[in-house]
């Protein structure tokens, strides 16, 4: 039997019945097309985030987070390996996949309670019973009084607040954030990590989360895994057991230190690297890469 026909079966078999929210990326790789030569953007990279946890995604600049969460979504095929989410293979956008960008995708012209429906509209949801779904998730985040206002009438994290709820509305499977809040002040920002950690532990999502803060990464996730520079990989990663719910003062603990200086010790020759490589910096390329391979001498045939 093919794999195509093993996956339509597999609602029919309760035995090897994959939980909706898993989600899996198998050796995934993604090539584009710049200036007429092929630019190998993800290599490889392979990852699972069991049903209900949250992963926070960090790596440099320019490694492939955004690409890998766009072939999540589906927005983006895969030149090699799969993704699978539910054990089923993404090929497109589902419902069973939610996608919050870094800036609010909010319809300008449209109230906060309508943008907020939109997913519901989409899936032909009774209006009572939209209303009411709409009502509840206004509520949860503290913008029941504005849900007539309309977009520029909220502050930046209002409005970041009602594209999280929006994705949730269509009650999806997987939430696939990226740096949702790295347009924010530091204050808000971190009012908003509270209020994703809510959000989640309310509704037990599963979440993937690219950030570029390892501070917002430890903070958040149950798990945090590192990126290499470009072509991307997944090179690490990191069990967070600080216990939850986490107060924003954990950040000041030894423990918290510890492991975002970990995180930091494993990302620093990648961050320089795609720094060097974003700005063609030949000579600091080349400079890396005898570092690194100097450290691999010395460290022997760890792995
Ligand atoms: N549509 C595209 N066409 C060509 N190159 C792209 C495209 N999208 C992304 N890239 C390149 O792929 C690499 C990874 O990009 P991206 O996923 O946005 O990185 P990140 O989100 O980690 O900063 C970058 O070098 C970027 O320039
Ligand atoms: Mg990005």
């Amino acid at each position: 039997m093919n794999a195509k026909a093993l996956s339509r079966d597999s609602g029919s078999r309760s035995t090897e019945a994959v939980p909706a929210g898993r989600l899996v990326c198998r050796d995934v790789s993604k090539t584009f097309v710049r200036k007429g030569r092929p630019l190998l953007a993800i290599d490889n990279a392979s990852l699972t985030v069991e049903p209900g946890e949250f992963v926070a995604l960090v790596g440099p600049s320019g490694c492939g987070k955004s690409t890998l969460l766009r072939l999540i979504d589906g927005l983006s095929r895969v030149d090699g390996g799969e993704i699978e989410v539910g054990g089923k293979r993404v090929t497109r956008p589902g419902p069973d996949r939610a996608f919050v960008f870094q800036s609010d995708s909010l319809l300008p012209w449209r109230s906060v309670e309508a943008n907020v429906a939109v997913g519901l509209e989409l899936r032909r949801v009774p209006r009572r019973e939209a209303r009411a779904e709409v009502a509840r998730l206004l509520e949860m985040v503290g913008l029941s009084d504005f849900a007539e206002r309309y977009p520029h009438e909220l502050s930046g994290g209002m409005r970041q607040r009602v594209n999280m709820i929006r994705a949730l509305a269509v009650d999806p499977a997987v939430l696939l954030m990226d740096e949702p809040f790295s347009a924010l002040d530091a204050q808000t920002r971190e009012l908003m990590q509270a209020e994703v950690t809510r959000l989640w532990l309310a509704s037990r999502k599963t979440v993937l989360f690219v950030t570029h803060s390892i501070e917002e990464a430890v903070f958040l996730a149950d798990r945090v895994l590192v990126m290499s520079s470009r072509p991307g990989r997944i090179k690490k990663e990191f069990p967070i057991s600080l216990p939850r719910p986490r107060e924003v003062g954990i950040q000041r603990t030894p423990e918290f230190s510890e492991i975002a200086r970990a995180i930091w010790e494993e990302l620093r020759a990648d961050v320089l690297r795609s720094f060097a490589i974003e700005t063609n910096n030949e000579q600091m390329l080349a400079e890396l890469n005898a570092e690194i391979d100097r450290e691999a001498e010395g460290s022997g045939d760890r792995g």
